[in-house]
């Protein structure tokens, strides 16, 4: 018989994963402290606009229900996972707190269990909070022994927002932290029999999986960092185009072309947090984690450079449109988005911002947006009413709607294609296209 899984922090982690496992079979029960998330899950209505979580939920209902009562679930599950924030310092290390709330409830519950249940953390934990902070916690309020009377793993995800589903069920790794070996094994055979694909499983000690869960996105944001480098470079010098250049040295199967491209910097919820993080590890312990600081400070001027570059092509009280405002596509997240801080950027130098971004437009009253910022409809109406374009997507389906856009328009348009998707040979003779990281 499957196991039934408890999974509290039904945010947009949580709650994805938690129909991801519905959908396989197993009868999960959700808990957050916000009693609307748990009243959409019950309802059968998507709180999420996490691409395929809607159509899942309808299909799956009958496989997951949700509550506030974090005992209640406990004791109905064999396995938790806790996926609530870990929100970040000024030094940039996470806060524990929401972790060590979630593990009180866990800790009251396992008084009264008899069956061995297994908690499993998938919060972004600093290195050494399970030994630390988590387990000790645990066996403190359960008045229960680790790896005797109940198990503990920390089970970080490697998921994109937008693709969260997908990267779950058929994830290239699945990491393993144990606190022991039995905990480990009903952990690696709940994977073996979710997921869809053949992932590594890896197994280790809890600290090596809090270091490696920061490693593997610190190492993305190098990798994209170190592109970033190459897109001014190749900016600055006639003839050279980062495309060319990034193109050919991913055909070396020790690099690879994923997140070589060079064009806009890092964003979201996770790499700029993830990459402060482990410098703070580093400090916390008296050692220098220089590529870590270095590839933030690079992070950091790209986003100059890129808006240095727009306003070169700017004319007093221009309107700039922005193709692309959420930190990637498929997304409504804002955090530390690219596109959203060109616009805070020109704002403040009095420039009129119109956007287009499609999941922002399905959310229009339900989130903040700076009210300077003006939400278009459509690209083409966008395109119509501004001055001077920048495609912060690399989504080619905005191709036609851009040209069709300019089509319509007699006067000139520049356009800055930070990920260069724009064929120039199909556009409008009126439009001027600067691609970044390309000499023009
Ligand atoms: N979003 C991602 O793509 C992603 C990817 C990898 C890792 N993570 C990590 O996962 C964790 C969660 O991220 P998120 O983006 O889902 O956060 P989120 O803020 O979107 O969701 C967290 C949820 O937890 C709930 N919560 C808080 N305290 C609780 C408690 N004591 N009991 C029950 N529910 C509680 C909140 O109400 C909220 O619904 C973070 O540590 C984050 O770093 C996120």
């Amino acid at each position: 018989m499957k196991k039934t899984i408890a999974v509290i922090g039904l945010g947009k982690l949580g709650a994805s994963i938690a129909l991801s496992i519905a959908s396989r079979g197993y009868q999960v029960v959700g808990v957050d402290v916000v009693k609307k998330r748990v009243d959409a899950i019950n309802s059968g209505t998507a709180h999420l606009d996490e691409p395929g979580y809607a159509q899942l939920l309808k299909k799956y209902k009958q496989n997951i229900t949700a509550t506030t009562d974090a005992r209640k679930a406990i004791e109905q599950s064999d396995i938790t996972f806790i996926v609530v924030p870990t929100p970040s310092h000024k030094n940039g290390s996470f806060a524990n707190s929401y972790v060590l709330q979630a593990v009180k409830n866990i800790g009251q519950a396992l008084q009264k269990k008899t069956s061995f249940h297994v908690v499993a953390v998938v919060s972004t934990v600093m290195p050494g909070s399970s030994i630390k902070y988590i387990l000790p916690a645990l066996e403190k309020i359960s008045h229960k022994r680790c790896g005797i009377d109940f198990g503990y793993c920390y089970n970080p995800t490697f998921v994109a927002l937008g693709n969260v589903i997908q990267n779950y069920l058929s994830p290239d790794l699945v990491l393993i932290g144990e606190s022991d070996i039995k905990s480990g094994d009903i952990l690696e055979k709940f994977y073996q029999n979710l997921v869809i694909n053949r992932p590594q499983i890896k197994r280790m000690n809890l600290i090596n999986a809090e270091i490696t869960k920061l490693a593997l996105n610190t190492y993305i944001t190098t990798k994209i960092s170190y592109a970033n480098m190459l897109t001014q470079l190749c900016d600055a010098l006639p003839g050279a185009d980062v495309a060319v250049v990034t193109g050919a040295l991913g055909h070396d199967l020790r690099i690879g072309h994923k997140y070589l491209s060079g064009g806009l910097p890092y964003g979201g919820p996770c790499f700029p947090r993830d990459n402060k993080a482990l410098t703070a590890v580093g400090k916390k312990h008296r050692i220098r984690l220089p590529l870590a600081q270095a590839t933030d400070r690079i992070n950091r001027s790209h986003l100059h450079f890129v808006i240095k570059k727009i306003e070169h092509y700017l004319i007093p009280s221009a309107t700039v449109g922005i193709i692309g405002l959420t930190y990637k596509e498929n997304t409504s997240v804002l955090d530390e988005a690219s596109g959203l801080k060109i616009a805070q950027a020109l704002i403040k130098k009095n420039y009129s911002i119109k956007a287009y971004n499609l999941p922002l437009i399905k959310l229009v009253g339900r989130i903040h947006i700076d009210k300077k910022i003006e939400l278009c409809q459509t690209v083409e109406e966008l395109v119509q009413q501004a001055d001077l374009i920048i495609v912060t997507t690399r989504t080619k389906e905005y191709v036609s709607q851009i040209t069709r856009g300019l089509i319509k328009k007699v006067n000139n348009t520049i356009i800055i294609d930070s990920w260069r998707i724009l064929p120039i040979e199909k556009l409008p003779k009126s439009a001027t296209v600067i691609y970044l990281g390309k000499s023009s």
